[in-house]
């Protein structure tokens, strides 16, 4: 092999490993900067055999972030509502006598929606799904991201 052809492959193989080196690099510059986005996932906590939540009681359950959520029984239907006050943060809890929630940090009442009626919070509590299946209560929850 003479020196013009060794130089010639040299370059060829120079140039490539860059275009190589060069390229890799865009697309994780690329993936860092343009994350693909999942769709979040759900997921089905159980909660309990609905004949075993009576009328007006409620069960508590935390979700997959550790947030401590009640779900209350009113008839047939089901309601999944956060404890954690929207006002800053104290736990709120049922009270089945009043059919209300209630917050002792700053008096703040909801009802049995979760939706404000008095005291400072500055929005309803954060709801989640819930279905009965064959006879049990799930409590449906997104993945954490
Ligand atoms: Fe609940 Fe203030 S933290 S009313």
């Amino acid at each position: 092999m003479n020196a013009t052809r060794r130089s010639f492959l040299s370059q060829v193989a120079m140039w490539t490993s860059l275009a190589a080196s060069y390229g890799a690099a865009a697309w994780f510059a690329a993936r860092y900067l343009y994350p693909s986005k999942r769709p979040a996932r759900s997921r089905s906590l159980f909660v309990g055999r609905l004949d075993a939540i009576p009328d007006g009681d409620a069960r508590v359950i935390e979700d997959l972030r550790g947030v401590p959520v009640q779900v209350v029984r009113a008839g047939d239907q089901l309601r999944a509502i956060s404890t954690v006050c929207p006002h800053l943060g104290c736990r709120v809890r049922w009270e089945p006598q009043n059919t209300r929630f209630f917050c002792p940090c700053h008096n703040g009442v909801f009802d049995a929606e979760g939706k404000v009626v008095s005291g400072p919070p500055p929005r309803p509590l954060d709801r989640y799904e819930v279905e009965v299946v064959d006879g049990s209560v799930y409590l449906k929850v997104k993945e954490p991201a």
